[in-house]
């Protein structure tokens, strides 16, 4: 698999979410990207355990969570305990990150940390050898639906330079503004996985996420 795709289902209809997840899954998702938002670390609300918990029953597929949130070293257990597969927290929040990766490790998880755009590359740096994921975003985070930055680039190359030169065994994720046309930039640059919310959900799902792998898969081969 070179590029995994990742559908937000932030930009699902949370009406009928439970059929959005089966639509991604059935069209190849190769996990679900779930975005939690406190309303402090971010100016948004989304969700929370409980809605881990009530979609986790509907398939198999790795759930990716994604902590925007002040304090995520409160939330690892709920999380862990619903059905998290991934937890990812920013290095921008109110914590110890080393501890907090650790204590997603106890809790039996994948553990990543996550880069605001504005964040150096620098700052993630003495994680990596910790760590299965590192998420870089292109949008500032808070919602679904905003323009790529395609300043962030060059942190994207830097990081996958770094992870392979170091040897590391560390996803290189991207989220915010993924479609087709900035999917192959990103797996350009170096992406193992594509985040992608308002460019998969809510319409023509299977449609939008094929066409966002194969433009990933073009320029993985050209890497
Ligand atoms: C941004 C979230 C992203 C977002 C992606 O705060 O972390 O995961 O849902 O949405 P799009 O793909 O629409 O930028
Ligand atoms: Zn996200």
């Amino acid at each position: 698999m070179p590029v995994k795709i990742a559908p937000s289902i932030l930009s699902a209809r949370f009406d009928r979410l439970g059929d959005q997840v089966r639509e991604a899954v059935a069209a190849g998702a190769d996990m679900l990207h779930i975005d939690v938002m406190d309303g402090h670390f971010v100016p948004n609300l989304t969700m929370g355990p409980a809605l881990v918990k009530s979609i986790r029953p509907l398939t198999k597929v790795p759930f990716d969570v994604h902590l925007m949130v002040t304090r995520p070293q409160d939330f690892v257990k709920a999380f862990a305990d619903a059905g998290a597969d991934d937890l990812t927290v920013h290095v921008e929040s109110e914590h110890d990150v080393r501890e907090t990766v650790r204590a997603i490790h106890a809790a039996g998880v994948r553990a990543g940390v996550v880069l605001n755009p504005d964040t150096a590359f620098e700052k993630a740096e003495p994680f990596l050898g910790e760590v299965e994921l590192l998420l870089v975003m292109t949008v500032h985070p808070g919602s679904a639906g905003q323009t790529f930055r395609h300043d962030v680039v060059p942190k994207i190359r830097l990081a996958r330079a770094f992870l392979d030169k170091l040897g590391y065994d560390v996803e290189l994720q991207v989220d915010g503004g993924i479609k087709v046309d900035t999917a192959q930039v990103a797996a350009e640059a170096g992406a193992d996985i594509l985040v992608s919310g308002s460019g998969i959900f809510p319409d023509r799902v299977a449609e939008t996420l094929r066409a966002i792998r194969a433009a990933a898969e073009r320029a993985f081969e050209g890497r």
